[in-house]
């Protein structure tokens, strides 16, 4: 089925949709990105989405395409033209397409950002294997840049962790910096031991989740207990449980740690009783 895309303003067919070679999120990774999940044909945690664009956006000097309500309504009307059940929008702003390659940014009076927004349709976002069986994870070196927290798309080293992960015979990867685990390849990565949900504070490092916000939200609601702290990769093989966090993937067990085998390998009690939180909670406020 050929998908209905935005790209500046306009809705067209996947095949027409055309950006220059000059843009600066092709030359330059000069971008950023958010996915938002759709959950029976609604938006989940859109408001969270939508601010956290409007912060990388500022982190990096380049301007806003349009507004919030203007966002909302494409993101909208993207569902319906593609009559998206469950699955996830991607949108990404770019610093534009000046006429020359350039390292210094062009002026956005006479280059304005692209815009592109897609749909993923996915089966289900609830149903899934990796939700039922839990995922292993092999840990490798966070060689990213500093600057994790604001969400572009120099995702070259995530997707070699992917490949490595692959390689390996595993789901996926975490990341390790100085001893302590920063994050997963697409994800929040969090630890639970003794009851206690364990997961790496704010700052630089990560990304700041718009899952995880909810996810913790939801765990002290529950009465839950949550520390935000750093964990190092010996904590985590030796934890009860463990799992990510992602707009794609809401709560996803974790069942092997670089090896070490979790609860006998099968997804815990927390974790689940967190994931089915989530997904009634996400399914209530969807807009
Ligand atoms: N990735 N950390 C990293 C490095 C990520 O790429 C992501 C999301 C997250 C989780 O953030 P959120 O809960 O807001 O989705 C954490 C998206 C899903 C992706 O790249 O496809």
């Amino acid at each position: 089925m050929t998908r209905t895309v935005y790209l500046n303003g306009a809705y067209l067919p996947e095949t027409e949709a055309k950006v220059s070679i000059f843009d600066r999120g092709f030359l330059m990774a000069d971008g950023v990105y958010e996915v938002t999940s759709v959950l029976g044909g609604k938006l989940v945690d859109f408001a969270g989405h939508a601010r956290r664009l409007r912060r990388s956006l500022d982190a990096l000097d380049m301007p806003h395409p349009v507004d919030e309500a203007e966002l909302l309504a494409i993101h909208r009307e993207l569902v319906r033209r593609n009559a998206l059940g469950d699955g996830l929008i991607y949108l990404q702003v770019t610093r534009g397409a000046p006429e020359d390659r350039d390292f210094l940014f062009p002026d956005p009076e006479k280059t304005p950002p692209t815009l592109v927004l897609f749909t993923q349709a996915k089966a289900s976002l609830t149903e899934t294997a990796a939700a039922r069986d839990g995922i292993r994870v092999i840990a490798i070196d966070d060689i990213r840049w500093a600057r994790r927290d604001i969400k572009t798309v120099q995702l070259l080293y995530p997707s070699m962790g992917k490949m490595m992960a692959m390689a390996a015979g595993v789901d996926d990867a975490w990341m390790v910096e100085d001893g302590k685990v920063t994050e997963g390849t697409s994800s929040n990565a969090y630890i639970i031991k003794d009851g206690r949900i364990i997961t790496r504070a704010l700052s630089n490092d990560i990304l700041h989740g718009i899952t995880r916000a909810a996810v913790l939200r939801f765990a002290a609601e529950a009465q839950m207990q949550v520390e935000e702290r750093s964990f190092t990769l010996e904590e985590a093989r030796a934890a009860d449980e463990a799992f990510i966090t992602s707009a794609s993937t809401f709560v996803t067990p974790v069942v092997e740690i670089d090896g070490a085998v979790l609860g006998g390998g099968t997804p815990g009690p927390l974790v689940r009783r967190l994931r089915q939180i989530y997904i009634d909670e996400s399914r209530a406020a969807a807009i």
